[in-house]
């Protein structure tokens, strides 16, 4: 399917993202054999992290776990869930609320690409740390997770688009992960990502009809 998307004068295609996003389902069962180099899953991380977040203050963090021995340990947290140990990979993702305390090195970095002015980037800080800093932790929490799962979502979509499948998972006990892999006690945690090369497809699913969860102009019960 090509689906032309006019963006001002230039028109591209994007056929390719349609095929991803379209053909991404989650898939429980992987080839146990199969590895992923650290390489390939920075580069699929590489691009999960060009994905959106609140101030770009890019609350997430990811532990990733490849090894074997690590895998099983895992095992048990996330309910005996086999796509852990079979999976290539397992990528925890976590949201930082207190990520506000990167925004110097953040917008310092826009600075050194020529992005930002100097003087632009310190009122940017104080600000943003001014504003994040006088948020309760409530509200600091959703925002991060808002970000979490975009970053979540970005990440999947990258693996789908190298060839590699996905299971987004919320099934396990995060309080124990933490504990388990040393996980900072400030960090929200988000949701587990299993990721490896598919041994049996992952089974269709269905949509509610859009009727019923896209409302135009005003909302009808
Ligand atoms: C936040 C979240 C948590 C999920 N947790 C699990 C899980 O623990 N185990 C699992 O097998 N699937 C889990 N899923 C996968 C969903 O069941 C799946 O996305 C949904 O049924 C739609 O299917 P699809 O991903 O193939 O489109 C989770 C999905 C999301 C978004």
């Amino acid at each position: 399917m090509t689906i032309e998307v006019k963006q001002g004068a230039q028109t591209a295609t994007n056929a390719d993202f349609i095929s991803v996003a379209a053909g991404r389902r989650s898939v429980r069962v992987y080839d146990s054999e199969w590895t992923i180099s650290k390489e390939e899953l920075q580069d699929i991380l590489k691009t999960a992290i060009m994905a959106p977040s609140s101030s770009n203050l890019q609350p997430w963090r990811f532990l990733v776990l490849q090894n074997a021995e690590l895998k099983r340990k895992l095992l048990p947290i996330a309910y005996n869930q086999q796509q852990v140990v079979e999976a290539s990979a397992v990528i925890a993702v976590f949201a930082d609320p207190l990520a506000y305390e990167k925004a110097e090195t953040i917008y310092g970095s826009a600075v050194e690409a020529g992005y930002m002015q100097e003087s632009v980037k310190a009122d940017f800080v104080k600000r943003t740390v001014q504003t994040y800093g006088s948020l309760g932790e409530d509200r600091l929490k959703s925002i991060a997770l808002v970000d979490g799962g975009l970053v979540s979502m970005q990440l999947m979509l990258a693996a789908k688009a190298k060839g590699y499948d996905t299971v987004p998972m919320g099934g396990y006990d995060a309080d124990k992960f933490k504990e388990a892999f040393d996980v900072p006690q400030r960090w929200a945690p988000v949701m587990l990502i299993a990721l490896g090369k598919a041994a049996k497809e992952g089974h269709p699913t269905t949509r509610l009809p859009l009727e019923e969860v896209a409302f135009w102009n005003s909302i009808e019960a």
